[in-house]
């Protein structure tokens, strides 16, 4: 088995990022999608993010040309067998994880399965693998490359050697975390996504404009952006997912989510990645 290999699961904005700092920390990394056409975007990005850093003098040319080098995108899950830990990162659909953590179970015996997922219950997840107990959340958050928290969730089979091992990897890819029970939305979508929700009752209410709505918090709360351009950044159809996890979880009124939220999902306003949310994007 290769220590140094990580494997990634899904090649959108959340594997991307994930990739790109277990790059930049040296490792090795076996990129998974299920076509060519997302691992080529992913690449560009990945290249694009590498690019940044460079220029901002974070990373020299030569480690950011031999971090590129260290990326193998692939369609073939088997590429991911000989991985120590592999990461899914896939869209947030139960059936579409399961499978993947059956089959990843399977493949890879002694590799750690860690979900990025931003809503599902972990303890589900580990119950179909093959091995729960090498089965952890390891959720990072959006930009990656930018923000410095992972939270490190443990299922209920998960064991403490695999909560050990995630916790080290989130510092050698220099992140801080914290460690979170497999509770509804953990803690900071718990938190983010409630606001976020709430900030769209408010532009239904016609209470105020959605530039307002944002500029209030940013100048008012300090936040680095809006709760309505966050939710464009992080996905409507992912903040109302996690808005029903946490309804149905908790069972409690207060997390019924907006139904203008609900109203541009269903109409395919996604946020940046459609090119309209909240707001309109160029
Ligand atoms: N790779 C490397 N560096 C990058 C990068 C990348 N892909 N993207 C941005 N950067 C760097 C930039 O070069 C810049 O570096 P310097 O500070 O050295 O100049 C820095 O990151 C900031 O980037 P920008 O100047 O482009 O942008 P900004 O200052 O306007 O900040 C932002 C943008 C980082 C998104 C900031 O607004 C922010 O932090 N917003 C809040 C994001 C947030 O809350 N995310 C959590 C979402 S919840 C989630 O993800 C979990 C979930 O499950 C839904």
């Amino acid at each position: 088995m290769s220590k140094q290999a990580i494997g990634v699961v899904g090649a959108g904005t959340m594997g991307q990022g994930i990739a790109q700092v277990a790059l930049t920390a040296g490792r090795e990394v076996r990129l998974y999608d299920v076509a060519e056409a997302p691992l080529a975007r992913a690449q560009a990005e990945i290249e694009k993010g590498l690019t940044k850093l460079v220029d901002k003098g974070k990373l020299t040319a030569e480690a950011g040309d031999a971090a590129l080098a260290r990326l193998a995108p692939t369609t073939s899950l088997e590429a991911l067998a000989d991985c120590e830990v592999i990461l899914e990162a896939a869209p947030e659909r139960p059936d579409l994880k399961e499978s993947l953590f059956r089959d990843l179970s399977r493949l890879s015996p002694e590799a750690i399965l860690a979900s990025n997922t931003s809503s599902l219950s972990l303890t589900r997840l580990a119950a179909v693998s093959e091995r729960p107990e090498r089965v952890v959340g390891m959720h990072f958050f959006n930009p990656v490359p930018v923000l410095g928290l992972v939270e490190v969730i443990r299922a209920e089979q998960t064991a403490d050697a695999t909560v050990a091992k995630i916790e080290a990897l989130a510092e050698e890819l220099g992140k801080t975390a914290v460690a979170i029970a497999d509770s509804p939305g953990f803690a900071v979508n718990r938190l983010l996504v409630p606001m976020i929700n709430e900030a769209a009752f408010l532009l239904q209410e016609g209470a105020a404009s959605a530039e307002d709505i944002d500029r209030a918090m940013q100048l008012g709360a300090a936040h680095p952006m809006g709760p309505l351009a966050l939710a464009d950044l992080i996905g409507l159809d992912v903040c109302l997912a996690i808005m029903e996890v946490l309804q149905d979880g908790f069972g409690d009124p207060k997390y019924r989510p907006c139904p203008l939220l609900k109203r541009l999902v269903a109409a395919g306003h996604l946020g940046r990645k459609s090119g309209r949310g909240f707001h309109v994007y160029a």
